[in-house]
C-alpha cells in the first residue's frame, strides 16, 4: 500500500462555522487529525505532509493570513490548503481582495484554495457586528450546508492516492 499523507485540519473560527466544517472535513477523510490553528506553528507540525487550514473570514480580512506569513517559513515543504469561509462571494471583488491580501509568497505555494459560505447567527454579535454583518452581505444563511466540504474532501483523498 502507498504510505497514507499525515494530515491536520487546523481551524480558526469565533462563531464556530470554521470549526464545524473542519469537523466535517475530519469525519469524512478517516485517518486525519484536527486541531484549533492558534495551538499549532511551524515547529509544531514537522510530522503532518498535509496541512488543511480553515480560516474564519472578518472584516474583509482571512483571519488565518497573518498565522500563514509568519509560519510559512516550516509549511513551504508540505501541502498546504487553504479553506476561507464567509459570506462574501470569493469571485466578488471583496472577496478577490481577501484573498490578495495575503503574502504572495503563501499564495502561490498554496496547494489548493477555495471559499465557502459561512452563517451568521445575528443572537450571537454586539451591535456595531450586526452593523457591520449587514453590510458585508444582504442575506446570511442561518445554517450551513455539509456538502460544500466535498471539494476539500476530495483533494484529501486525491493527495493520499
Ligand atoms: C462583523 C462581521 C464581519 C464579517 N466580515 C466578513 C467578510 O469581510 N467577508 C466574509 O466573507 N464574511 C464576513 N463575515 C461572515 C463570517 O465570515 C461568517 O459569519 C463566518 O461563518 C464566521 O466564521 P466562524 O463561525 O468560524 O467564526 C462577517 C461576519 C460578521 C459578523
Amino acid at each position: 500500500m502507498e504510505g497514507i499523507m499525515k494530515t491536520i485540519i487546523l481551524y480558526k473560527t469565533q462563531w464556530g462555522t470554521t470549526k464545524q466544517y473542519a469537523e466535517w472535513i475530519h469525519e469524512a477523510v478517516a485517518g486525519t487529525e484536527i486541531g484549533n490553528l492558534d495551538e499549532y506553528g511551524a515547529d509544531t507540525l514537522h510530522d503532518y505532509g498535509m496541512v488543511v487550514v480553515g480560516s474564519r473570514t472578518y472584516m474583509g480580512r482571512i483571519a488565518a493570513k497573518n498565522w500563514l506569513e509568519e509560519n510559512w517559513h516550516g509549511l513551504k515543504g508540505k501541502k498546504v490548503y487553504l479553506f476561507a469561509v464567509g459570506l462574501v462571494p470569493a469571485n466578488s471583488e471583496q472577496g478577490k481582495q481577501s484573498y490578495e491580501m495575503i503574502a504572495e509568497e503563501v499564495r502561490n505555494g498554496l496547494a489548493g484554495y477555495v471559499k465557502i459560505p459561512g452563517k451568521v447567527d445575528v443572537d450571537k454579535l454586539n451591535f456595531w457586528q450586526k452593523m457591520i454583518a449587514k453590510s458585508t452581505q444582504a442575506s446570511a444563511p442561518a445554517e450551513v450546508d455539509k456538502s460544500d466540504i466535498q471539494p476539500i474532501v476530495d483533494f484529501i483523498r486525491g493527495i493520499e492516492r
